[in-house]
């Protein structure tokens, strides 16, 4: 066999492996289901982020899912998919409206597919760094008193929810965040967020200490 045709029956193994593993087989029904169920109605799944102005985040009728793969923990779409609890406590681009609640819910089996689907949405500005999700102390000082994270995001501190309504809570971030995102978000919020209402952190606190803030948020329960 010439090593052409070895590479090549080598890359046709693979892909029909690759084929083969359940999470792939999802992907191209989790669009499907994507598409059929309205989703892309409120939801952008083609990136870079496009939102120039206010007027355009304003039109945006729920966040972006472009680096989904990059923002979500495995797992954590196709449980709340099937049961959609409120993460932002205002309606979108709202600070006065309360979120209802009253977000689609998807079967199971939709819920499995449009995850799988979601999950291969990745943005190449998050590296894989492989960042810890663990309480440390000097992330939780910025958090909850050198800078006000706390006064905009809540959390449950001792088993009660605690903290400002503005931003998303991160109770329950320790199944929902991956802190690899968490860190690029907070290193280059313009990439994800163009348009936004939480201040810039960058310049402000050093690379170690968003890396710690990252590590601690996404422990948070
Ligand atoms: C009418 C507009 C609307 C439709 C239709 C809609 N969504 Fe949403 N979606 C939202 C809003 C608003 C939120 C924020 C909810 C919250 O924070 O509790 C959201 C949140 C999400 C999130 C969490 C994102 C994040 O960053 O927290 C995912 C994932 C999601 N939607 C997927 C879907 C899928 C899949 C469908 C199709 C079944 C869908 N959405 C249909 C408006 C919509
Ligand atoms: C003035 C209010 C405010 C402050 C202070 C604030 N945030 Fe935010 N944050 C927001 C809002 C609002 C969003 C939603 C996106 C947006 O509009 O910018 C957000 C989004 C986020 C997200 C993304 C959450 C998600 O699920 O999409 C993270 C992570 C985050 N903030 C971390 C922090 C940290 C860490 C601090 C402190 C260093 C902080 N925030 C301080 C308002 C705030």
């Amino acid at each position: 066999m010439t090593s052409f045709r070895r590479l090549l029956s080598a890359g046709l193994l693979s892909a029909a492996f690759l084929w083969s593993l359940p999470s792939h087989a999802g992907v191209a029904e989790g669009r499907k289901a994507f598409e059929a169920n309205k989703c892309s109605g409120c939801h952008q799944v083609e990136g870079p982020a496009r939102e120039k102005t206010i007027k355009d985040q304003m039109a945006k009728k729920g966040p972006e899912l472009w680096y989904a793969g990059s923002k979500f923990k495995d797992g954590f779409l196709a449980k709340w998919l099937a049961n959609p609890q409120p993460i932002r406590p205002f309606a979108y681009n709202s600070i006065t409206e309360r979120n209802r609640g009253d977000h689609p819910k998807l079967s199971q089996k939709d819920s499995s597919d449009v995850a799988a689907y979601l999950m291969g949405l990745k943005s190449r500005e998050v590296k894989p760094l492989g960042l810890p999700a663990v309480d440390n102390p000097r992330g939780r000082i910025i958090f909850v008193k050198k800078q006000s994270c706390y006064g905009c995001h809540s959390a449950r501190v001792r088993g009660k929810m605690a903290g400002g309504l503005t931003g998303p809570t991160f109770a329950g971030a320790s199944e929902r965040l991956n802190p690899d995102w968490v860190f690029a978000y907070l290193k280059n919020p313009k990439v994800f967020k163009p348009v936004k209402m939480m201040p810039v952190y960058a310049g402000i606190l050093k690379e170690s200490e968003l890396k710690e803030l990252a590590s601690y948020v996404s422990s948070l329960n």
